[in-house]
């Protein structure tokens, strides 16, 4: 039995890609176990196609209850060709992540996108744009146009398709994610980081977002006076992201904006298999948040299987795990120190490394990660 001061940590693997990753993740999280201390136990269930196949349910009430109970979820990647070869849509959803983000109500995602001094090379930006990046976005995720009703595809009498999917947000939803972000500043300027928050939208052709920037603003005025506010097009931001990421300290934004600028964002950093994030809910009586930490990638079906994927992603995921869910802070910079030990080392993924230079194996890489911990 574990002790009740025990942290319960639920990997689900999930397809493709994911459960190479949460591999690495399982061994980074039991050196912290087994040589910190670290008060977590380490549970797993299957997730997407492996629950399928082993119970016939992408959701069975058991896996359901795991991730209730849990104190936080450790998530790989989930979608597969054959989940939506075989799978009915109505059992898919039943099983799908966007649901779990739903029901754990864990609306605010939290992708940090930090510049590596010794992988300004690896991105496809010029080193000295890149450099001295350290943004977060805070993409709201559990409304908006993922969820939106109506929905669907219905075929019109002259056989016409015609798709729709509804952006929709209440202003509860928006205030809350851009509360959220605002004392995410204030707190990243009492780090001595800038602390000042773009709100992203299309206030110029969408009502909708009209309203998202007026609520956000209210929030400001009304709460936060003292974090600077600006607004931005989700075009134009596309663009200074490549542009000139440094202006950028937090940005709140919604969760289809979010889901394509933090991909943009991604190259910062050199690859999608380097962010990070955290899903949080709101906080309970106890001061404490649901929580799902998931590298932002997919399941990358190209690479699955071949050992090829880079952990890193879901290994600063479980850092982001240690400062959040535990409050070991010490424990958390430790990882993220052994992770840029190891990368300025040379030790690189393919993802990362240059056309035609060595490469580590994923498990290559946990074990490296594992190996720089000792000494970080
Ligand atoms: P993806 O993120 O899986 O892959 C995009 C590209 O980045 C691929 O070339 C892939 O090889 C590469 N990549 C991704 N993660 C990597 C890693 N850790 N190391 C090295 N390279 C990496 O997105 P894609 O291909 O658009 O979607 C594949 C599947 O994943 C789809 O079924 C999609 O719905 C699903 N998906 C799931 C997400 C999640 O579980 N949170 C997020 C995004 C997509
Ligand atoms: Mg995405």
């Amino acid at each position: 039995m574990p002790a009740a001061n025990t942290y319960r940590l639920l990997i689900l693997p999930g397809d493709g890609i994911g459960p190479e990753v949460m591999g690495e993740v399982r061994k980074v999280a039991g050196w912290f176990r087994d040589k910190r201390r670290a008060p977590i136990e380490i549970r797993e269930r299957p997730f997407g196609m492996a629950s399928w196949e082993k119970y016939g349910s992408l959701m069975p009430d058991e896996t359901w209850a795991e991730i209730t109970a849990a104190d936080a979820v450790l998530f790989g990647a989930t979608g597969s060709l054959a989940q939506q070869a075989t799978i009915s849509a109505a059992e898919r959803k039943k099983g799908s992540l966007l649901t779990m983000r739903k029901a754990l109500d864990v609306f605010a995602n939290v992708r940090p996108i930090k510049a590596n001094a010794a992988l300004l090379s690896a991105s496809s930006l010029k080193p000295e744009v890149v450099d001295g990046v350290d943004l977060v976005f805070v993409r709201e995720l559990t409304a908006g146009v993922y969820f939106g009703e109506p929905r669907g595809v219905e075929k019109l009498a002259d056989g016409v398709e015609r798709g729709v999917n509804t952006h929709v947000y209440t202003s509860t939803e928006v205030e809350r994610v851009a509360r959220f972000a605002f004392e995410l500043a204030r707190q990243r300027k009492a780090e001595g980081k800038p602390g000042h928050v773009h709100s992203v939208d299309k206030a110029n052709v969408m009502e909708a977002g009209a309203m998202w920037r007026r609520v956000v603003q209210r929030v400001r005025d009304a709460e936060f006076a003292d974090v600077t506010l600006h607004h931005m097009l989700a075009d134009n931001c596309a663009m200074q992201l490549i542009r000139w990421p440094r202006q950028f300290d937090v940005i709140v934004t919604d969760n289809l904006f979010g889901d394509l600028l933090s991909d943009c964002g991604a190259m910062i950093t050199g690859s999608l298999g380097m962010l990070p994030s955290a899903s949080l809910s709101a906080r309970d009586a106890h001061g404490r948040r649901r929580a799902l930490y998931e590298p932002i990638h997919g399941s990358a079906p190209d690479i699955a299987g071949k050992s090829l994927a880079n952990p890193l992603a879901a290994i600063l995921s479980f850092a982001m795990c240690l400062r959040e869910t535990l409050g070991q802070a010490e424990d958390a910079a430790t990882l993220e120190r052994a992770v840029d030990k190891v990368l300025a080392s040379g030790a690189r993924t393919a993802d990362l490394a240059a056309k035609g230079a060595p490469s580590l194996s994923t498990t290559g890489m946990g074990d490296a990660v594992v190996s720089a911990l000792a000494s970080a």
